[in-house]
């Protein structure tokens, strides 16, 4: 049966809110071979590096763009004393990878870190440690990084090869706290954070702190935002002490696209593939809710923004026992760029999103095996994206075909088939548009119409499909899917485009 087409109305003068570049966000942690292998290999490897750092990562990034990066967890963060991984190298000491089964060289700490931000063009975004942590060794990291007085950790900072401060903006205060984090209650945590906060951002206003919020599942208590709020709110009423900022700038909350599909050499069956990326809409649910609720607690004028600062496909190969790197296909790009549309989507409230994890573990965008590097499905997929940082979200309306698609928890409901969303650049020049064809083996025409005084003069298109939906690239054949490129035929005001099946696409129009 043919699938009727699709619509899609853009209003190109009615902008709604600006979509951070941070949306477009990173997340490693010491699991795996994310960071040491993937991001840092030493200055003595044999692999091609600039100070430690691999020169193929660095590359791959900064093309990206790679806006904001967090680190160094994860499960990771809360047992991770910040003080092992600076000073001369070859004197660090050894310590426990408790959640990931391993041990740390603590060869990339904090100035490795920083500094790697600072190379691909990155903010830092530093997650403290609250679980096994105080209040004491948080505060005294932010004064590391961040402090110009003369204090003696500026000094250590100083003797430790770095005069100017790093200036580490976004701050994480713990990760998960409801389970590796701490197996805190909500109330618990509101008081921890509460008592971290205070001391970590002192009497100033120039970091941001993000708490740890919490989605259904995965052991989190169903009602730990709502819980976490709530208490907070106790305290935080204005008006709040004199000396005291705002505590809490940012919410986070994580989503991850579970299935469990088989070893790690069996293919994904066409009704799984319908599964995760049905699954993958959750996260509309998750910022509406969450949404809510801040508003409820926070107030919408001064609001407190959502950061996804964990979200991606976890498949069983990426469980630790199975060694955390996973398939990467163009379900995952499919799922990754359903999943930019709707932070798009949801600009005036999500202010970062981070997906998990950059380099060769789970959703990554980036392989490497000894000296040789490939980049994924995703990474594609968030290139494509790209032109959306800084723009302005603009309303539209979609008319999209549904397919039915039987989940084992959700039952059998109608999911979209094409997701879209569109932006104009701050001059008002230029719209990105970007379509997901979300359907396994069919195209979908969409019919395209720009509203507004503007005249389209030019566009170009650039699409990601592939020809076999469980192909991937790898070592051996690192183009195996690659975008192509061409320019719009008919650039007019309204025109059809054909979205092949299981793909992603971006527009670049330019307005007149
Ligand atoms: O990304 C792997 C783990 O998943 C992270 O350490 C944790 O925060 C999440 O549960």
């Amino acid at each position: 049966m043919a699938i009727e087409n699709a619509h899609w109305d853009v209003w190109a003068d009615i902008p709604r809110a600006t979509i951070s570049p941070n949306i477009y966000g990173h997340f490693i942690e010491h699991l795996g071979r994310c960071v040491y292998e993937g991001i840092w290999v030493g200055p003595d490897s044999k692999i091609p590096n600039e100070d430690g750092f691999r020169l193929d990562t660095l590359g791959a990034l900064r093309d990206l763009p790679t806006p904001v990066l967090r680190w160094p967890g994860g499960c990771f963060a809360d047992d991770y004393h910040w003080e092992d991984g600076i000073g001369p190298r070859e004197q660090r000491k050894r310590s426990r990878n408790l959640w990931w089964f391993d041990e740390d060289s603590n060869e990339f700490g904090t100035h490795e870190f920083v500094e790697f931000c600072r190379r691909i063009g990155a903010e830092p975004y530093i997650c403290a440690n609250v679980g096994t942590g105080t209040p004491t060794e948080a505060s005294n990291w932010v004064e590391y990084c961040n402090a110009t007085r003369n204090t003696h950790l500026v000094q250590l900072r100083r003797d430790n090869g770095r005069d100017e401060p790093y200036d580490v903006r976004y701050w994480g205060v713990g990760n998960e706290s409801w389970a590796c984090g701490g197996n805190f209650s909500p109330e618990e945590y509101a008081g921890a954070f509460r008592q971290f906060a205070t001391f970590m951002k002192g009497r100033t206003d120039d970091i941001d702190l993000v708490a740890v919020g919490g989605l259904p599942g995965n052991a989190c208590p169903d009602d730990w935002n709502q819980r976490f709020l709530a208490t907070l709110d106790a305290y935080q009423k204005p008006p709040l002490p004199a000396l005291v900022p705002r505590l809490m700038d940012h919410l986070s909350i994580h989503r991850y696209f579970y299935k469990f599909v088989g070893p790690a050499d069996e293919d994904f069956t066409d009704a799984e593939y319908y599964d995760l990326v049905a699954s993958s809409l959750q996260v509309d649910e998750d910022i509406r809710k969450t949404s809510e609720l801040l508003g409820y607690y926070a107030g919408v004028d001064d609001r407190i923004g959502i950061v996804v600062d964990e979200w991606g496909a976890l498949y069983d190969q990426g469980l630790r026992d199975a060694g955390w790197t996973q398939r990467n296909t163009m379900l995952d790009a499919v799922m990754a760029a359903t999943t930019l549309n709707v932070f798009n989507r949801w600009a005036d409230w999500v202010t970062m999103a981070n997906i998990s994890q950059t380099v060769n573990e789970l959703q990554c965008l980036i392989k490497t095996d000894e000296d040789r590097l490939w980049l994924t499905p995703t990474y594609h997929a968030f290139k494509l994206f790209a032109g959306h940082m800084d723009n302005q979200v603009l309303h539209d309306e979609l008319t999209t075909p549904e397919l039915e698609v039987t989940q084992p928890e959700a039952g059998t409901t109608g999911m979209p088939l094409v997701s879209t969303s569109a932006s104009r650049s701050p001059d008002g020049r230029e719209l990105v548009m970007t379509l997901v064809n979300r359907h396994i083996r069919d195209s979908i025409e969409t019919v395209v119409r720009i509203k507004g005084d503007s005249r389209v003069e030019a566009g170009r298109l650039e699409q990601l499909a592939g020809d076999d939906v469980r192909a991937q690239n790898s070592a051996d054949e690192p183009e195996r899917i690659m975008p192509t490129h061409r320019p719009l035929e008919t650039p007019a005001n309204e025109f059809a485009l054909e979205l092949p099946p299981h793909s992603v696409s971006s527009l670049r129009i330019v307005l007149g």
